[in-house]
């Protein structure tokens, strides 16, 4: 067997500076299991809306190159995603439907997994059935289980702590956001 350690690009759906999907995404390098590296996706913040005319006329944006290279020579992808409006944020959307358009697709037979935190109760599960539709029509893997929704994201520290997420097996998103998001947002100093 080989000793390669497996190289997983993770993408994060929040453009937002206090987001609680970007603060989940920084704390999974420290949580992958030995044999695996977590990078982070260079930004899809600047890309352009996706118009045909643009690509013809000048080709695809260097910033959607890169970003296509990066998913390209990744063993694999997790995407952390808030839900917006019950489905994909824009940007990322965006950004898909960018390196959809390319010879060499980015996506295809690319092994992904997928985690949203969210403001509701459903914790961005209505999100993650539409992006698990977008990939696999573009050919991604998606992995059927083991998904995380971390629900009521916006829910402050104390607040959680009171609900008695520890050991409670009715909450485990509640115990897995206090392990993950809040950690790292009082790390950084966000409140
Ligand atoms: C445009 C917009 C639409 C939203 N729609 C939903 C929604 O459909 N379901 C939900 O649970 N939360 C929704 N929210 C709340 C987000 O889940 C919440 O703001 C979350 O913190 C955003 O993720 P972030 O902290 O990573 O930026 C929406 C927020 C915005 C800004």
């Amino acid at each position: 067997m080989s000793d390669r350690q497996l190289d997983v690009l993770v993408i994060c759906g929040s453009l937002r500076k206090g987001s609680y999907n970007a603060a989940l995404a920084r704390t999974l390098p420290a949580l992958a299991p030995g044999g695996m590296k977590l990078r982070t996706a260079p930004s899809f913040e600047r890309f352009p809306l996706y118009n045909f005319d643009i690509q013809d006329a000048t080709g695809f944006p260097p910033e959607v190159n890169a970003w296509a290279d990066a998913i390209r020579r990744a063993d694999g992808l997790v995407i952390v995603s808030p839900e917006y409006n019950w489905s994909i944020p824009g940007g990322l959307k965006n950004a898909i439907d960018w390196v959809s358009r390319m010879k060499e697709q980015p996506f295809k037979d690319k092994p992904v997994a997928l985690q949203s935190a969210a403001g509701g109760i459903l914790g961005g599960s209505r999100m993650q059935y539409h992006l698990r539709q977008s990939l696999t029509s573009i050919d991604a893997l998606l992995f059927g289980r083991g998904d995380r929704h971390v629900c009521r994201a916006e829910i402050p520290r104390e607040d959680a702590r009171a609900q008695g997420s520890d050991g409670d097996r009715h909450d485990q998103a509640s115990a897995f956001r206090l392990r993950t998001i809040h950690p790292a947002r009082e790390r950084e100093g966000i409140k």
